[in-house]
């Protein structure tokens, strides 16, 4: 059989960092395999994947923008996506070539985060998009305390914070912020290019962690206030680390190498 592949496919996808982390993860296992890189038009979405489902060699692919919900219509859904997250992030080919879906986000995010006990806790979320979609899965499976989602469509927060049985309020961008264990920014403020998101975080405890899942720029002004302000922070790349692990998983049975993170940092950021 030809050597196995993955692939990442999106529509624009030259900016994706998915090949180099699971390139370096294949020399450092010394596993002979490929992952690509494939632009996929929303127009070919379909065809792409009745293609690949008849490749042995192929063995899923990571999903993104701007297919993460039309994925869900061309795959199987067994863990039950279209009623959780509601979208798609990975997709897998079983050896009989069915494809089924999943998603790596929600485990992605809270892999950084897992030490930290959020029972009860409240948590303040930004952003109301796909990413915020996986954030709030995780917090309604840890049974957080009150959530408190800010968002330029406030009404949007509203609906998500009920989709996920979520306790808490939808409030503008500009709200002051409570209190809260959790701050993460799920929305695409403070990415190059995008406005800033640099609250006022003299509410927060002094323990609390300040969580950006925005990687371009990596220190972005939200964190930049938190370590100003002596607070935990975890970065974008941890998250984006951690959902590829969890695919790599899945798409090669392996699980890949985490006590070389720090170099393969510094190659992302590189
Ligand atoms: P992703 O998959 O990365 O979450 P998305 O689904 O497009 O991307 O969601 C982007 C999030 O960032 C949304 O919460 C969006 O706000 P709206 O729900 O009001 O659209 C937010 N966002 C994007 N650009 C923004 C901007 N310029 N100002 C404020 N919020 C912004």
């Amino acid at each position: 059989m030809s050597r196995p592949y993955a692939e990442v496919i999106g529509d624009p996808i030259v900016q994706s960092k998915s090949p180099l982390i699971h390139g370096f993860w294949f020399e450092a296992l010394g596993l002979d395999a490929e992952y690509r890189r494939t632009r996929v038009t929303s127009d070919g979405l379909a065809a792409f994947f009745a293609e690949r489902r008849a490749d042995p060699a192929w063995r899923g692919c990571n999903v993104t923008m701007p297919h993460k919900l039309a994925a869900l219509d061309l795959v199987e859904d067994r863990g039950g996506l279209r009623g959780g997250i509601g979208a798609v992030n990975t997709v897998v080919r079983a050896e009989d070539g069915a494809l089924i879906g999943t998603n790596t986000d929600a485990g992605g995010f809270y892999a950084p985060i897992a030490g930290l006990d959020l029972a009860g806790e409240a948590v303040t979320v930004v952003g109301a998009g796909g990413a915020a979609r996986a954030v709030l899965f995780a917090l309604a499976r840890l049974e957080v305390g009150p959530v408190t989602l800010l968002n330029r469509t406030p009404l949007k927060a509203a609906g998500l914070l009920a989709r996920f049985g979520l306790k808490g309020r939808a409030l503008p961008l500009d709200a002051p912020l409570p209190p809260a264990a959790l701050l993460v920014n799920a929305s695409s403020l403070g990415m190059t290019g995008q406005p800033p998101f640099a609250p006022v975080l003299d509410a927060m405890p002094d323990d609390a962690v300040v969580y950006d899942l925005v990687y371009a720029p990596l220190a972005t002004p939200l964190l930049a206030a938190a370590e100003a302000r002596g607070l935990e922070t975890v970065d974008g790349l941890a998250m984006l680390v951690a959902q590829a692990a969890l695919a790599f998983e899945i798409f090669f049975g392996t699980a890949p190498p985490r006590d070389r993170d720090e170099e393969l940092r510094a190659l992302l950021l590189r």
